[in-house]
């Protein structure tokens, strides 16, 4: 795969799988998400050396808040942890990254952890890891519906400029290009309010394995099955 052409610049990832996973062992659903913090990892590893430059995770969509309290609580417990154990390897990885989604309805200390990886990696220049965190696309896309809305009351934009860009200059992704692939683990083959204008002209792919067992190996096979497929962007 030495041919940069084929080597995607956007991978985004929907991790699902960690509920079963654990299930399947006979262990808490917890335990699931704490080796789905391993495969995250794995997967940022496996991005830096196939030179993807851009990795995003789906952490926490805004649907999740309807988990039970004690799954919800876990989860803001994981990311902190997370925070805290990984950002200075991160920023030894030349890792940024960036947090796409809601900042409105996180503890203070969540936000603290969330504006505290932000800064420490901002000068990242081999891998942009944008982490999807009560994020969901319906939400990003009404924002900026309503942002836009605002320009033209105020007169800072006439409603005949209005085009696609504008749209995408408006959503939380405005800095970053659309993603070339989104994978979804665990065998569902659907995007689940998960960037959905920016998936426009994704490839899709859909491999069986939980999101915990998703690690170097499979990234690799997944970038192998991405670099077979014709990307036609509705030409012939
Ligand atoms: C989906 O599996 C997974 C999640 C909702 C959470 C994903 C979060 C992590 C892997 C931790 C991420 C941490 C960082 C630091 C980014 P599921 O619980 O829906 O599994 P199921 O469909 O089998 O129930």
């Amino acid at each position: 795969m030495e041919n940069r052409e084929h080597i995607p610049t956007h991978v985004a990832i929907i991790m699902d799988g960690n509920g079963r996973w654990a299930k399947n062992l006979g262990k808490e659903r917890y335990e699931g998400h704490i080796e789905g913090v391993d495969s995250v990892r794995e997967c940022i590893k496996a991005a830096r050396r196939q030179s993807v430059r851009y990795l995003t995770l789906y952490a926490f969509s805004t649907e999740n808040w309807g988990r039970p309290i004690e799954e919800v609580n876990a989860l803001m417990e994981l990311f902190c942890k997370s925070v805290i154990a990984e950002t200075d390897e991160l920023v030894k990885q030349g890792v940024k990254v960036v947090m796409i989604g809601r900042r409105d309805r996180f503890s203070e200390r969540v936000c603290a952890h969330l504006e505290q990886i932000e800064s420490k990696t901002a000068q990242g220049d081999k891998l942009t890891l944008v982490l999807a965190f009560d994020y969901s696309s319906r939400d990003e896309i009404t924002t900026a519906v309503k942002a836009i809305a605002d320009k033209v009351l105020s007169g800072e934009l006439k409603s005949e400029e209005i085009c696609e860009n504008t749209i995408s200059q408006h959503l939380y992704t405005a800095s970053i290009p659309d993603p070339d692939f989104i994978i979804r683990t665990s065998g569902e083959c659907r995007l689940s309010n998960f960037l959905l204008w920016q998936a426009s002209y994704a490839e899709m792919y859909f491999p069986q394995v939980m999101w915990p067992d998703f690690k170097q190996d499979e990234f690799d096979k997944a970038l192998e099955v991405y670099a077979m497929r014709e990307r036609r962007y509705g030409k012939l």
